[in-house]
């Protein structure tokens, strides 16, 4: 199968969501703060096993196909923690998110940890090294050089850091790798 941008059709047949009488969406990016779809209930938690990194390349949101912006995705690493917000939601929202998200992330299956310790299973968004939108490691340094000059249709890639720095303090968590950027975005001022 050739590769595509549009991971949407791909996500589609990943799992079969109406065997699911709930389910739980979990949410380490954008969903954090921008909430543009109905959910039933929304928790903040953490999944094992994963960190955040600005290693996806956006040409459709935050940045173009000339100058892609970098936006988070996740990678494995096994001692790891995520903090992130849970919503539960019903299996129409999924559609609206598969295009939301169509530049290179699938549907995972994940366990959802929530603050009174219940688990429960759910689902993730990731785009890993096999789409084509991938841009991979950096230094932190290089990274927010790249953000700091990015902008696309959904506005400035270094406002997508910095609100979602904010957002993971917010929920009482610390990402070194956001707020490390988050610092050079900050002493660097306004985007060009
Ligand atoms: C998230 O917040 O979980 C997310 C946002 C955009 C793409 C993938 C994941």
């Amino acid at each position: 199968m050739s590769m595509s941008l549009d991971t949407s059709s791909t996500n589609k047949t990943r799992h079969n969501l109406n065997d699911y009488d709930e389910i739980w969406l979990f949410g380490y990016g954008s969903l954090i703060y921008k909430v543009d779809f109905p959910y039933v209930e929304k928790l903040p938690a953490s999944i094992e096993g994963w960190e955040r990194r600005f290693w996806q390349g956006s040409h459709d949101h935050r940045g173009t196909p000339d100058r892609p912006g970098r936006v988070v995705t996740l990678i494995d690493s096994p001692d790891a923690m995520c903090v992130g917000m849970a919503f539960k939601v019903t299996p129409d929202v999924f559609e609206h998110l598969d295009h939301r998200e169509k530049n290179g992330y699938l549907r995972h299956e994940v366990m959802i940890r929530f603050e009174n310790g219940e688990s429960k299973k759910g689902l993730i968004y990731i785009a890993d090294e096999n789409n084509e939108a991938y841009l991979g490691a950096d230094t932190e340094l290089n990274i927010a050089k790249q953000i700091h000059k990015c902008m696309g249709p959904s506005g400035p890639n270094a406002e997508y850091a910095l609100e979602l720095a904010q957002a993971i303090r917010a929920l009482n968590a610390i990402d070194t790798h956001v707020f490390a950027i988050e610092a050079y975005l900050k002493q660097w001022g306004d985007t060009e």
